[in-house]
């Protein structure tokens, strides 16, 4: 496996490669959902490349970047072990050249869900993935449905600008007791670690999206929302540890009895 900090070295490399080229782009702390996209591309393709990058114009509060777990030399060893080829190290001054003058922004379903109360979110996320995308020239690039809106936005981007890429959905890694794996969750004392458990089973509950709110709000969550959308229940919480907060986000596949199934965004 070689690791490449420059993106010079990486651009003569990728002249070199020959077959399907997968991608995996990450922010670290991998965990076993992190994992499972990197198998399929293993599977799936001929060379696997993955990315470390805590993208800041992502984040809107700088607590939750300066929070933000660091573990790169077990991520190191986790890729490794793997199979995968490449690992991307990029640096700010690289990725963002130009200072963030230009950016990609979707004016509707990014302002929805975890974009209406995280401005500027998901401005962040599609300018590090349409950066990333033409850097690394893969042919297809794997991302969790955990994040849904993530994956719908970065689906309708590449579509939308006619990127040669397809985009794969992975279906979300939980904890045995059902938590989505996230590398939030290592924030979590003992006591919200318990909690967490409730807010995957809530979701999940054959009731309005009222009603599972005010629950998860009795058993101690801060709500940021409950929404349904098509045949998916989004949601997101926030769990109060000592002198600082997690939030953590979710979404389950609903069946809905009168209405009709619509499109999520
Ligand atoms: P990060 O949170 O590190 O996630 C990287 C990829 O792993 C994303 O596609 C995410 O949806 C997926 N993932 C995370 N937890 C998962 C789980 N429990 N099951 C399945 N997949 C899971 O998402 C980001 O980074 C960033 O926004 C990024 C796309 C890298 C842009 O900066």
């Amino acid at each position: 496996m070689k690791v490449i900090r420059s993106l010079e070295e990486w651009r003569d490399l990728r002249r070199t490669l020959e077959g399907s080229v997968g991608f995996i782009p990450t922010m670290g702390a991998l965990h076993d959902g992190h994992t499972s996209l990197l198998q399929a591309s293993v599977d799936h393709d001929d060379v696997t490349v993955m990315s470390i990058y805590v993208n800041p114009t992502q984040f809107n509060d700088p607590k939750d970047l300066a929070n933000y777990p660091d573990t790169i030399d077990a991520d190191l060893e986790v890729a490794r072990d793997m199979g995968v080829d490449f690992v991307i190290l990029p640096v700010y001054d690289e990725i963002y050249a130009d200072g963030y003058r230009f950016s990609v922004d979707e004016n509707r379903f990014s302002r929805e869900l975890c974009g209406a109360n995280r401005p500027g979110h998901f401005t962040g996320v599609l300018t590090v993935v349409m950066k990333l995308l033409n850097i690394v020239r893969p042919d297809r690039a794997y991302f969790g449905k955990k994040d849904y809106q993530q994956y719908v936005l970065i689906r309708d981007m590449v579509e939308t600008f006619f990127m040669d890429v397809e985009i794969v959905g992975c279906e979300t890694v939980r904890e045995r007791d059902g938590l989505a794996m996230s590398s939030r969750n290592k924030l979590l004392d003992r006591e919200g670690r318990l909690l967490a458990t409730c807010f995957n089973r809530a979701l999940a509950l054959d009731a309005s999206d009222a009603e599972i709110s005010s629950r998860l709000e009795d058993l101690g969550f801060d709500v940021d929302y409950i929404e349904s959308r098509g045949p998916r229940r989004f949601g997101a919480v926030v769990v109060a540890c000592g002198d600082r907060t997690v939030r953590l986000i979710d979404n389950v596949e609903i069946k809905q009895v009168d209405e009709e199934v619509g499109e999520v965004a």
